[in-house]
C-alpha cells in the first residue's frame, strides 16, 4: 500500500477538533482521516505547557503507530503551546491551528477585535508573538472562555447554562466596540449560531478551520502526499471516554465512519 493511501491523523483535547475536520473531508475528499478525541485530558486549556506538550506527543505516538501521514494539531491551545516542540521531534509533517487574528485585523473597522479562547492559548508565547505587531495598531480584546469546553463535551452546547456563559462572555465585548469574534478554540464553532444570537450581524465572527484545510492540502502536494483515487474513504475516530457526544457530532458526514472508545 503506497504512503499516499494513509490516514491523515488530526488530534484535539475534545470532539471539538471535528469542526476542523470537517473543514478537511470537504476540500480532501480522497482522503483517509483517523481523528483522536483526548477527552479524558479536556480541557488542555488549563493545564501547564508542559504537561499540553506530553499530551500532544502523546497523541503524535498514537497517530503515527496508526500509520498517519501527516498531523493535523486541531488544537488552538496544543498548537500555540507546542507546535514548534513536535516539528522539532518528529519527522512527520505538522500543520497547526492558530486563532485567526491577522484576517481580523484586514477586517475590522472599529480597530477593536474582540477574541474567545482558552487560558493557555492566550498565554502563550506563540500568541503574544502574532498579535504583538497587530497591537500597534488595533486594540485586541481578550476573554478566556471558561467552562465552555467542557459543556460541549458533555454535549451541552445548547444548554442555558451556555447561553448565560456566552452572555457573560461576550457583553463585555460588545461594549468595547468589537466588529470581529475570533473564535480562538476549535470547540467553538459549534456555538456560531447562539453566539450570533448574542452579538448580532455587525461583529463578524472569524475561525480558522477553512484556512487549516487550506493548509493541510498545500502540505500534502507540497510533500507529494495526496491521495487521488480512493473509492474506500474511511474516517476513524477514537475516544478515550464515552462516544455518545462524538458519534452526534460527526455521523451524516459521509459512509464508512466508524467512531470507538479506546484507552490511550
Ligand atoms: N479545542 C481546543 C482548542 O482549540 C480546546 C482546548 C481545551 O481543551 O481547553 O484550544
Amino acid at each position: 500500500m503506497s504512503i499516499n493511501n494513509s490516514p491523515i491523523g488530526i488530534f484535539d483535547s475534545g470532539v471539538g477538533g471535528t469542526s476542523i475536520w470537517k473543514e478537511i473531508i470537504k476540500k480532501l475528499p480522497e482522503e483517509n482521516t483517523i481523528y483522536l478525541s483526548d477527552s479524558k485530558n479536556a480541557p488542555y486549556g488549563e493545564k501547564s505547557k508542559a504537561d499540553i506538550i506530553a499530551l500532544a506527543k502523546k497523541n503524535t505516538d498514537y497517530l503515527i503507530a496508526k500509520g498517519a501521514k501527516v498531523i493535523v494539531v486541531a488544537c488552538n491551545t496544543a498548537t500555540t503551546n507546542g507546535i514548534k516542540i513536535l516539528r522539532d521531534s518528529y519527522n512527520i509533517p505538522f500543520i497547526g491551528i492558530e486563532p485567526a487574528i491577522k484576517p481580523a485585523s484586514l477586517h475590522t473597522q472599529t480597530n477593536v477585535i474582540g477574541i474567545l479562547a482558552t487560558k493557555g492559548t492566550l498565554s502563550s508565547e506563540l500568541f503574544e508573538k502574532t498579535s504583538s505587531s497587530i497591537r500597534e495598531t488595533k486594540t485586541i480584546k481578550e476573554v478566556v472562555g471558561k467552562g465552555l469546553v467542557e459543556l460541549i463535551e458533555k454535549g451541552k452546547g445548547e444548554s442555558e447554562e451556555m447561553h448565560s456563559l456566552l452572555q457573560s462572555y461576550l457583553h463585555p465585548l460588545l461594549q468595547d466596540n468589537i466588529d470581529c469574534l475570533v473564535l480562538g478554540c476549535t470547540h467553538y464553532p459549534y456555538l456560531i449560531p447562539q453566539i450570533k444570537k448574542i452579538v448580532g450581524k455587525n461583529v463578524q465572527i472569524i475561525d480558522s478551520g477553512e484556512a487549516v484545510a487550506r493548509q493541510t492540502k498545500a502540505i500534502l502536494t507540497k510533500n507529494n502526499l495526496l491521495n487521488f483515487k480512493n473509492s474506500a474513504v474511511k474516517h476513524e475516530f477514537f475516544i478515550n471516554t464515552n462516544k455518545t457526544v462524538l458519534e452526534q457530532l460527526v455521523k451524516n458526514n459521509g459512509a464508512n465512519i466508524v467512531v470507538t472508545e479506546q484507552d490511550f
